[in-house]
């Protein structure tokens, strides 16, 4: 007996060392953790429950035979995160780069299965150079069955992919189908195809970073959600993020203790907007003011800056916010800050996260470029996202809420429930500027009279009373009181229930 028991342990301790201390080291030496350090860190501790540990690859090509680890470059399970259930694979880079084979694949299918079936998040922490070149279309198949199962599984259980090294080919098609993609700065990649075979087919010279690094990612090509300085860093922001979370689409978000007092007024925000309509403020500052102990966890934060997107907490409940940024391109609406927004208020709605949208939006940007890159497609994303939210959602204008783009913000009209509006609200089809140049083209060349046009028509417009005396807005707040208006608003909402029509699916302008 006593053989036997060293024997497992020795298998164990085998399979531990993945590709052996060589590469450990060499992993150390880049700044990286190893595939298990990493789990240690993500999960809470003696938490993990592993599965497959001696699973082995059944390639006989290239010699493979003789180059066999336990486990085959993945670790697998399930553990917790302040208590609730995750499951979780974490690809050894050690092993054959982490590159996936029919069984590392296997693996992955059986946690993402189990995941679906118990109705908690997986979480994959990626390392890999793609497709494991020996087994060639065995290993192009087991990536197709972890993406059909991402598919499966999207809506149902919160996905969410951290990028911890350089991630190639089909590494990369199954974080893009995930709810988040993190990636830590200068240690990892995402590209379908590298720097090399990029120089051979369009002979353009990059660097593994500019094509495909954290700052690419966060700021020009919007794939990934968020990136963190290390591993360690990056790990526990997945912990922050997955305390915001249901464990499953049938679960409500999780309730937390809460500090902080639901009716707190904050007579700083009476000074919120400044008196020039045209001057920027933060809209970061209302968030912060709003939210629980002003804990504001922010999704996107490096792409499209004109829209804001995150998680809050109100009463210690997840809401997912979605707000104009007046800093930024005056908090116009266009092509970035549609996609951006659209799909994280489908990330909430799927999950059941109330929506709560602070709104000031001079309307959409104009322009070719904008026209030319779809505009009118992009942003119907965001109408078509907010309409079919069936969520509570609760709206505040606090500025301008100016033509199409009033609408689009989560208005009554797309079935928000309740739209608030501070007495700052200019609710109008444009600007004074704008609306009198058009309305008043004859009397242009007299500037007075153009002058007075525009303050008449900001003095009967420009406000939020021609809305609120139609019932568009159900009530002109003050400013300082928003915290508690919106926390009692959330609060008569929560017994929520609205069904759309049946349907398949349906077809987004995508
Ligand atoms: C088998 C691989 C591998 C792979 C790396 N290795 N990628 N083994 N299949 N795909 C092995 C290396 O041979 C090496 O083994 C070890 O992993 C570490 O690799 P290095 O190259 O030494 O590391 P590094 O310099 O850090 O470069 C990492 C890398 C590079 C950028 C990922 O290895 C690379 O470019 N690999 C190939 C990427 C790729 O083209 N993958 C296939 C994509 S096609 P030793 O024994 O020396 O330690 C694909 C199709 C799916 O994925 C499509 C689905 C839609």
């Amino acid at each position: 007996m006593k053989d036997i028991l060293e024997q497992l342990e020795d298998r164990r301790a085998e399979a531990r060392l993945g590709g052996g201390q060589r590469r450990i080291t060499a992993q150390h030496a880049k700044g990286k953790l190893t595939a298990r350090e990493r789990i240690e860190l993500l999960l809470d501790a003696d938490s993990f429950e592993e599965f497959d540990m001696f699973v082995t690859h059944r390639c006989t090509d290239f010699g493979m035979e003789q180059d066999r680890v336990p486990g085959d470059g993945v670790v697998t399970g399930w553990g917790t995160i302040n208590g609730r259930q995750v499951y979780v694979f974490s690809q050894d880079f050690t092993v054959l780069g982490g590159s996936l084979s029919a069984t590392h694949a296997q693996k992955i299918c059986k946690i993402m299965d189990m995941a679906v079936q118990n109705g908690a998040p997986v979480i994959g922490l990626n390392d890999s150079g793609g497709a494991r070149i020996q087994e060639g279309v065995d290993s192009l198949a087991g990536y197709a069955e972890v993406f059909q199962r991402n598919i499966a599984a999207s809506g149902v259980v919160p996905q969410i992919s951290v990028i911890m090294g350089p991630c190639a080919g089909g590494a990369v098609y199954s974080p893009a189908i995930t709810d988040f993609i993190f990636m830590v700065r200068d240690s990892s990649y995402m590209f379908v195809t590298g720097p090399d075979v990029v120089k051979t087919v369009t002979n353009e010279v990059v660097t593994a970073e500019e094509l495909g690094g954290a700052s690419t990612h966060t700021r020009k090509s919007s794939v990934a959600d968020g990136a963190f300085d290390n591993d360690v860093i990056a790990l526990s922001e997945v912990r922050r993020l997955v305390d915001f979370l249901p464990l499953n689409n049938q679960s409500k978000p999780p309730v937390r203790p809460f500090f902080d007092d639901p009716a707190r007024l904050d007579h700083s925000l009476d000074t919120l907007i400044p008196t020039n309509a045209n001057t920027p403020y933060d809209m970061k500052e209302l968030i912060q003011k709003l939210a629980d102990e002003g804990d504001f966890y922010e999704i996107q934060r490096d792409f499209a800056r004109n829209i804001l997107t995150g998680f809050v907490r109100l009463e210690g409940s997840t809401v997912g916010v979605v707000a104009n940024q007046p800093m930024v391109l005056a908090g116009c609406l266009d092509i970035d800050s549609s996609r951006k927004a659209a799909r994280f208020v489908r990330f909430c709605d799927a999950f059941e996260i109330p929506l709560l949208t602070l709104v000031d939006v001079p309307g959409f940007l104009p322009g070719t470029a904008q026209e030319f890159g779809g505009v009118i497609k992009h942003g119907a994303k965001l109408l078509y996202a907010f309409g079919e939210a069936t969520v509570p959602k609760v709206t505040v204008i606090t500025r301008k809420a100016y033509g199409g783009a009033y609408d689009v913000m989560s208005s009554k009209h797309l079935g928000c429930d309740i739209n608030y509006a501070w007495p700052t609200a200019e609710i109008a089809v444009m600007g004074a500027k704008g609306a009198t140049e058009i309305l008043y083209r004859s009397e242009l060349g007299d500037p007075g009279r153009i002058a007075a046009r525009a303050a008449e028509y900001e003095k009967n417009f420009a406000n939020p009373f021609k809305a609120a005396e139609r019932g568009f807005i159900d009530e002109v707040i003050l400013p300082h009181t928003t915290r508690k208006r919106v926390c009692r608003a959330f609060a008569s909402l929560r017994g929520k229930r609205q069904r759309m029509p049946w349907k398949k699916h349906d077809n987004i302008p995508l």
